[in-house]
């Protein structure tokens, strides 16, 4: 099952005769737990669907991911995949299936590691044997190295799923032939999911014997980010404020030490959105399309969102969005707390998403009780989600956290003006309209974390909405902000690059 490494072909031309020099691409495997198109949830799959791509187009790399093959894979896709081989995994007493196929996608190669035991279940996360199956995912990935005889230069392990790869890298696999070369980078899209366990699965189920213990071993329990983050020749995060924020205990769930210790390894670059999906001219599930030089049809993509969702057809009236995972992460404490005060303003609010109960019913009864104004959908569908980031105008995301975040410039290209609150990614990707003597800018910011500060900024936001000139020029500068992956992929490349001097 050897695996032909990609190559660069650079012509040599001299007086007499012309030489072909073949130099091999360096390779970055990515290992994740889910990417676009395949399999998702959240954030990390439109980072592992969207950034390998870019790096490709830019052609300095040969990139690969590699992911669990979940039952959520659609057939459509799987029909296209290969059978590359399969093998065993020991994993602790265990010996597992592992099934390889690849498909090759928009110039990257994807990896799905087979094994139904693990993989063929409803939802991707939460179940009572998660670590088990992602230290069988992150064993499978290294064993699968061999088998194809293909050795990345890096391998760019992400999110605790993923932080095994790199541990086991780094300890089992150390000295073995063709390992031994690979660098590892981690990135950390959330700090608050750490992979924690009891120390009763270290050899039980990790494998990993008692010599390795000290590399896991942080607070009292096995945490997987905090080994990987030791033993990973780099790593980062995905914006540069977050970088600095989870030095502090306030951002950090208790690793702000091992982050401050391992400062001098880290980097910060900020996420992009893949441009071509999320487009006002081109997404196919809105009810009329439109760009930032013509963005009339945005009125009707509102009128339509209106009638759909059984609210007032009214143009004059702001329509506030909120569309996120309700989760206390994402700030829904402070909406909460001023909730009915921004319902006495002359405004509609719509909700989509799921979490938390707490947060479900909460939206759910306003909701009910204020039927003419408050929409909520219990739901995660992407579909509507176009619909709803087309068809209002506010876009609300009051983060009390946020790595880096997607969906304030997500809504910045269908021209909904983001208020946020300046933390992480928000704070660098949004530039405050509300700051820059209201000359410039593509949202709304707010500082502290205080509902009325939100609510103040979010006042200001429906009032500027009122001046009906201004407020075009905020869309159209929101709708051109630069949010490719352009500027980060290159970003990656040079750290890819210093990993490997
Ligand atoms: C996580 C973070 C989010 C980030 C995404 C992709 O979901 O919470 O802020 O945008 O990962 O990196």
């Amino acid at each position: 099952m050897a695996v032909k490494k990609s190559t660069e072909t650079k012509v040599k031309s001299t007086k007499s005769k012309v030489s072909v020099e073949i130099t091999p691409k360096k390779s970055i495997l990515f290992v994740a737990s889910e990417a676009n198109p395949f399999a998702g949830t959240g954030g990390l799959a439109d980072v592992i669907g969207s950034l390998p791509k870019a790096l490709v187009k830019n052609g300095e790399f040969d990139v690969r991911v590699a992911i669990p093959l979940y039952a959520s894979v659609d057939y459509a896709w799987r029909e296209r995949f290969t059978f590359v081989g399969n093998f065993n995994v020991p994993l602790a007493w265990r010996n597992q299936y592992c099934g390889i196929f690849s498909y090759k996608y928009e110039g990257v190669t994807f990896y799905f590691i087979d094994n139904e035991y693990y993989f063929k279940r409803k939802a991707l996360y939460g179940h009572g044997d998660d670590g088990e199956r992602f230290a069988f995912f992150s064993k499978a990935v290294l064993e699968m190295m061999r088998h194809l005889d293909y050795y990345p230069d890096v391998m760019h392990s992400h999110d605790w799923q993923s932080a095994l790869s790199i541990i086991y890298l780094k300890t089992l696999f150390a000295n073995q032939y063709g390992y031994d070369r690979i660098r590892a980078l981690f990135t950390i899209h959330n700090i608050e999911y750490q992979g924690k366990f009891g120390f009763d699965v270290l050899g039980d189920v990790f494998g990993l014997s008692d010599e390795v213990r000290s590399i896991v071993e942080y607070d009292g329990c096995i945490n997987l980010m905090k080994g990987a983050i030791q033993v990973a020749e780099k790593f980062s995060t995905v914006s540069r404020t977050y970088a600095t924020e989870i030095k502090d205990a306030f951002f950090a769930h208790g690793l702000q030490d091992i982050i401050a210790e391992n400062e001098f390894k880290m980097t910060g670059i900020l996420n992009g959105i893949d441009q071509d999906v999320y487009s006002a001219s081109k997404d196919t599930k809105l009810f009329a399309n439109y760009t930032a030089t013509k963005p009339e049809n945005k009125a009707i993509c509102k009128a339509e969102l209106q009638k759909m969702l059984n609210l007032p057809e009214r143009e004059e009236v702001p329509v506030i969005s909120i569309i996120t995972r309700l989760v206390s992460q994402k700030g829904l404490d402070l909406i909460k707390a001023v909730f009915e005060d921004i319902l006495s303003e002359d405004v509609q609010v719509v909700i989509l998403g799921t979490g938390d109960s707490e947060y479900e019913d909460y939206f759910k009864f306003i909701s009910s009780r204020y039927e003419a104004k408050c929409k909520t959908v219990i739901a995660y569908n992407k579909d509507l989600a176009s619909k709803i980031y087309s068809g209002s105008d506010i876009f609300l995301m009051p983060s009390k956290h946020e790595p880096c975040g997607l969906s304030q410039m997500i809504a910045c290209k269908y021209g909904t003006v983001p208020v946020v609150r300046a933390t992480g990614g928000l704070a660098d990707s949004i530039d405050a309209f509300n700051d820059e003597e209201r000359k410039s800018g593509n949202g709304f910011k707010f500082y502290t974390y205080n509902a009325h500060e939100m609510l103040y900024v979010l006042k200001d936001a429906i009032f500027t909405f009122g001046d009906k000139k201004q407020w075009i020029k905020l869309i159209k500068s929101a709708m051109k902000t630069d949010f490719s992956w352009k500027r980060s992929a290159l970003e990656y490349e040079k750290l890819y690059n210093d990993i490997l001097m």
